[in-house]
Parts: C-alpha cells; structure tokens; sequence
C-alpha cells in the first residue's frame, strides 16, 4: 500500500498550521506594540496635566509591586499592580486645573471635584479591555480599610486586594515627597502613621509589610526614590 498522499496531507496542513501560527504570533505582537503605545500616550497626557503625577506614579507602581512581591502575589497580579500603579491617578485629567494644581486650602466643593478623579479615571480606561484588571485599582485606591474613603465607602475585605495595595503605597509616597508647601515626612513619623493607619486607613497586613520595608530594606526605597526621582 502506498501512504504517500496520505503523507504529502499531512505535510501539507502541518505547513497550513504553522502559517496560521505565524500569523496569530505576529497578530498578537501588533497588538501589544499597539496597547504600549497606548500606554505611552496616556502617561503623557496625564504627565502634561500635572509635573508631579509622573514621578508620583512611577513610585506608587514600583512601591506597588514591591508590596506585592512580598505578599506573594503572581507574576500576572504584579502586573497588574504595575500598569495600575501608573494609571491609578489617571482621571485627575478631567479635573480642572485651577482646582489640581492648587496647593492647599481645597474648599468642598473644590474637594468633591478632586475626589471624581477615581470614577472618572475607571470610566476613561472601562472601554479598553486591555485595562480591565486595572479598573478596581483606579477606582478604589482612595478607599479606606475602615469605610471612610470614597467613592463608595467600602470596608475591609469589600475593598479589592490590589487596590489596598496601592493605597498604601500611595500614601507613602505622599508621606515621602516633597511639596512646595511641606517637607516630606521624617521617617519616624512616617512609621507612626502607618502603626496608627493600620486597620483604620491601611489593611493591617499591608501596612505591616510596609513598616517592614521601611525597617528593614530602607535601601528599595532608596533605590526606587532614586529611579523616579521627580
Ligand atoms: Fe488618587
């Protein structure tokens, strides 16, 4: 019996199928160039909205994942804590900026505006669905362990892991910059605000492997400050 054709078949779909591979390989790479460059667009947009935001976001992604590092999160939730630790003040593009770049002595209603930020930045991104494992960090980094952060005031648990995360490390950069209107924090008072904010303002875990850094690897924060320096 002759299998040649039966063969020559084969080889033929295995050559089919590699061309389809090929193709979806290079599809798929289109894709991510597209969604870097994506990336790159919007952080220049926020960036042009606000000088401090781009060294603040780098640190709060950095500090982000170094978090999650130590709290034994998967390569793919780190990534996550990445991209959403740049974006996470995205929606600060459509407050105006008379009220962004004012530096203290936010009214009300001047506060409420700045509070939007959260929601708006998660309804910007909500449409590209590259971004939707980001969209909980986004809206819910100004939610507080105790229920009194917003927008929706949630508690504990009810506020998504990642976005815990982030608020502490959020904090902690805000606690460790400068502003033109204050120094940055001594570190003994930056460890104090953790012990106190530990189940009030932080997930007490979270807080506690943020004191652990700040105790015992001064020298990643270092690192990091140096990275992203404003
Ligand atoms: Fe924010």
């Amino acid at each position: 019996m002759n299998n040649e054709p039966i063969a020559l078949e084969i080889d033929e779909e295995m050559s089919e199928m590699k061309k389809m591979n090929d193709e979806l390989t290079e599809t798929n790479a289109v894709l991510e160039s597209a969604y870097l460059e994506l990336v790159e667009t919007l952080r220049l947009a926020v960036e042009a909205k606000d000088n401090y935001t781009r060294g603040h976001s780098d640190r709060v992604s950095a500090y982000s994942v170094l978090l999650g590092e130590k709290l034994g999160l998967s390569t793919r939730r780190l990534k996550t804590l990445r991209i959403g630790g740049i974006f996470h003040d995205v929606g600060k593009i459509g407050v105006p900026d008379s009220i962004l770049l004012k530096e203290n002595g936010l009214n009300d209603n001047e506060y409420a505006e700045i509070k939007k930020h959260t929601v708006v930045g998660a309804d910007m991104l909500q449409p590209v669905s590259y971004f939707k494992n980001i969209l909980p960090i986004i809206k819910y980094h100004h939610e507080k362990y105790d229920g009194t952060g917003y927008p929706e005031g949630l508690k504990g648990e009810k506020i998504p892991y990642l976005a815990r995360i982030v608020a502490v490390a959020d904090s902690f950069d805000a606690m460790t910059s400068r502003r033109s209107y204050r120094n940055s924090l001594t570190r003994k008072k930056v460890i104090k605000q953790f012990e106190i904010g530990r189940g009030t303002q932080f997930d007490p875990q979270i807080a506690d492997v943020m004191l652990d850094i700040i105790n015992n690897e001064p020298e990643k924060i270092k690192e990091i400050q140096n990275r992203f320096e404003n």
